[in-house]
């Protein structure tokens, strides 16, 4: 293939043949992509758009990124996390498929945000976002770029609760789709997704024995639930914090201990942070944690262990492995933080598989399809992903996993539909 994209910033553009293999690899097991993208590339209802990207540059987003490539549309991709990129990915994306990417792995905080800029200066149709960073710098600094944009579309949680906050203040100035919303998106991603790929990073950032350790799980929402599940499996002994009554009570039912965050702090080994809120491990807690204590996120941002309290607390630093960063405290004890407090599965491992991505990004291609069909019904709001293409994708998935289904008979349908009939 002819290289024509110019302007991109990888870290080496060497590494593309091990990236191009990883994004072959990941391709094979995303099958409902692979059905959109045949389909895109007949129709190409994307034509004419322009997509800027902000998400997790890995060989997962790769695919996504081809499959709107090959419906049409100009696409551009900068990373959602300074610390989640893959080189080798993001190498092969400008090398092999033409798609220009402003990302590179371990990149500091200005240059992440010039990045994002980069992806802006494409002057998008439609954005793509992964926490929320990128539209928030185009509502803040780039505001000029906004008549262009019909909708975006945003993957996490955390994104969602900003653009509520923005909307609720009236600042959110064009549609934005809850991808992460969607039942074929946080079912499966949040849960089953964050559930092993969290444990996944962990494992190799540290390579403990996860049997037989008190295992703290801050957060008990589709991420906390599918660790809390995950960890269990591997023999934990799990403990759950909660500030949410309901939660916590389904955490309980569910047949974990349930304790508020000053108690868990004394008896845990290993701790993750699954809220999207900040500070839930803080000084307080840090203060009466066990010596060798392991701390990690898998929130989107890396506010949810207190670090600015652990480097204060601390008299000297060491990485002791890849990922693994030990703070020994004046008073002799040492914590350990993996991926400087960053969301340890893609910090310290690959993310989440591709065969769970392949229904989130299934949801991302189809909404971008729908804003170009409905974009300009929508208001200035956050809106859910219909729930045809929710059906949609769950189908194909079966379909992909030859699992079939029963259908209701005419009878049954009747009945559902009905009144009248009781006991
Ligand atoms: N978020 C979590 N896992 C991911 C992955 N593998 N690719 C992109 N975004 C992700």
């Amino acid at each position: 293939m002819q290289v024509i994209c110019v302007d991109y910033a990888v870290r080496e553009e060497s590494l593309a043949p091990q990236g191009k293999l990883k994004i072959e690899w990941a391709d094979r097991q995303m099958p409902v992509i692979n059905l959109i993208r045949q389909q895109f590339e007949r129709d190409l209802p994307l034509k004419g758009m322009t997509i800027a990207a902000c998400l997790h540059v890995t060989s997962e987003t790769a695919n996504l990124m081809r499959t709107l490539k090959a419906g049409g549309a100009v696409v551009a991709l900068c990373a959602s996390n300074p610390l989640s990129t893959q080189d080798d990915v993001a190498a092969s994306l400008v090398k092999d498929y033409d798609i220009p990417v402003f990302a590179v792995r371990g990149e500091d905080g200005k240059t992440y945000y010039e990045h994002l800029h980069q992806v802006l200066d494409f002057k998008p149709t439609i954005t793509m976002d992964d926490g929320g960073d990128l539209v928030s710098t185009l509502h803040t600094d780039r505001i000029e770029l906004r008549e262009r944009v019909k909708a975006g579309t945003e993957e996490t949680t955390t994104g969602i609760v900003r653009f509520r906050n923005m909307e609720r203040e009236g600042a959110l100035k064009y549609p934005i789709i809850a991808v992460n919303d969607a039942q074929t998106k946080h079912f499966f991603d949040n849960r089953y997704g964050t559930g092993q790929s969290s444990l996944d990073g962990i494992l190799r950032a540290t390579n403990v024995l996860l049997a037989g350790k008190k295992f703290v799980v801050a957060g008990y929402g589709w991420c906390g639930r599918g660790v809390a599940m995950r960890a269990r499996g591997m023999g934990s002994n799990v403990v759950v914090t909660e500030v949410d009554p309901l939660k916590a009570l389904e955490a309980t039912m569910d047949g974990f201990s349930v304790m508020p965050m000053k108690e868990a702090a004394r008896i845990g080994d290993i701790f993750i942070t699954a809220t999207g809120d900040k500070n839930v491990i803080r000084e307080e807690h840090m203060m009466v944690m066990k010596d060798g204590t392991i701390l990690c996120n898998t929130g989107h941002f890396d506010v949810e262990v207190e670090k600015p309290a652990l480097e204060k607390l601390a008299r000297e630093r060491r990485v002791v492995r890849e990922n693994l960063e030990e703070y020994v405290l004046k008073d002799g004890r040492s914590l350990y933080l993996l991926g400087e407090g960053r969301l340890v599965n893609l910090a310290c491992a690959e993310g989440h598989p591709s065969i769970v991505m392949d229904m989130s990004f299934a949801n991302q291609a189809l909404s971008a399809q729908f804003i170009v069909e409905k974009g300009h019904t929508l208001e200035p709001r956050v809106y859910q992903v219909p729930p045809e293409i929710d059906n949609r994708i769950a189908a194909l998935k079966l379909k992909s996993m030859n699992v079939e289904i029963d259908v209701l008979t005419p009878e049954q349908d009747a009945y559902l539909s009905s009144w009248k009939a009781g006991t």
